[in-house]
């Protein structure tokens, strides 16, 4: 286990699946699905991902007043996660999502928040203790939009990076740009952000709006096409692994936990770093679940390897 120190603020939830032919249309019943019960929730997700790349994790959630609780905080425990200021709802249940995947490995996600809504200012507090040795913050939208806005004001007082996934998707203040290091989103959520129609032709120019705006790096995150990555000095397009998706459901949280071990050991994003993050979420689409498909980092090297420069 390295020394480096990444703290997730963020969000769990239990993740109820269905796995079906096809994703229901409003009003459609459809049957014959198959239910698996998981643990997941993004900032979870993103935490385990980093975790399970041996860098040192710090994860603090709000988890709710049920027999979740305490089976997931054994459960983040088992999973090498640092845990020790975890908070605990005496009112919400733990969050939940209603997962619909389909054949093809598409998803639809039903959120009810719960305690996740509790994670706010007033119940985290000793911004010294909570930010000691920390080097990278790691934040996503699941969790009331005003803690991750002071979270990233907080952590740039303290000189520590912060690497924002704005997902689900969300509208943040401009003016926080220029305190985000790493900026992580896929085509909807850089649509949102920056207010414009994202397509290929000029996905460079909005990203580097971003830039000047003050965001120090850009990540977005294309799905099949693969990755897009821009900052002051370089820009770099890498090509997604050709795999059979079963569930595609935590493919982005693996990506964003596994790029946030790769800067808290490395700094540096090259090709050959986004190459790796890609291997870690296509692992994570051949597998069923957010949680029980993150891999570990020997998984992921030997995937890397083995598929790399074929
Ligand atoms: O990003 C996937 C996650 O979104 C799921 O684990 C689910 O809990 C929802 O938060």
């Amino acid at each position: 286990m390295g020394t480096n120190k990444i703290l997730v603020i963020g969000s769990t939830n239990v993740d109820m699946v269905i796995k079906m032919k096809k994703l229901p249309l409003p009003g459609e019943t459809v049957g014959n699905g198959k239910f698996e019960q998981s643990y997941g929730g993004k900032g979870a997700n993103q935490a385990l991902a980093a975790a399970k790349q041996n860098v040192n994790t710090e994860f603090i959630t709000c988890l709710g007043n049920d027999s979740h609780a305490k089976k997931l905080e054994e459960y983040f425990r088992n999973n090498l996660l640092i845990t020790n200021r975890i908070l605990y709802s005496d009112k919400s249940p733990t969050g939940i999502a209603l997962i619909y995947v389909s054949e093809d490995g598409e998803n639809c996600i039903a959120l009810a928040p719960g305690a996740n809504e509790e994670l706010t200012m007033e119940n985290l507090s000793d911004w010294e203790q909570l930010f000691k040795n920390v080097e990278l913050l790691v934040l996503q939208a699941e969790i009331p939009l005003l803690t991750i806005e002071n979270l990233i004001l907080k952590a740039k007082e303290k000189n520590i990076k912060v690497l924002f996934n704005p997902a689900p998707v969300c509208r943040i203040n401009k003016h926080l740009l220029t305190c985000i290091d790493y900026l992580v989103v896929n085509k909807g959520e850089l649509e949102e952000i920056s207010g414009e129609k994202v397509d290929s032709l000029n996905l460079k120019t909005i990203t580097g709006e971003l830039l000047k705006k003050g965001c120090k790096h850009v990540i977005v995150t294309l799905g099949k096409e693969g990755v897009f990555y821009h900052s002051d000095y370089t820009e770099l397009s890498v090509k997604a692994f050709p795999v059979e998706a079963v569930d595609t459901t935590g493919a982005g949280d693996t990506f964003c936990g596994v790029l946030a071990a790769c800067i808290a050991e490395k700094e540096t994003i090259t090709t050959d770093i986004l190459k790796y993050c890609c291997a870690a979420s296509a692992i994570s689409v051949t597998r069923m679940g957010a949680q029980p498909s993150i891999p570990s980092k020997d998984e992921t090297k030997q995937f890397f390897h083995s598929k790399y420069n074929q």
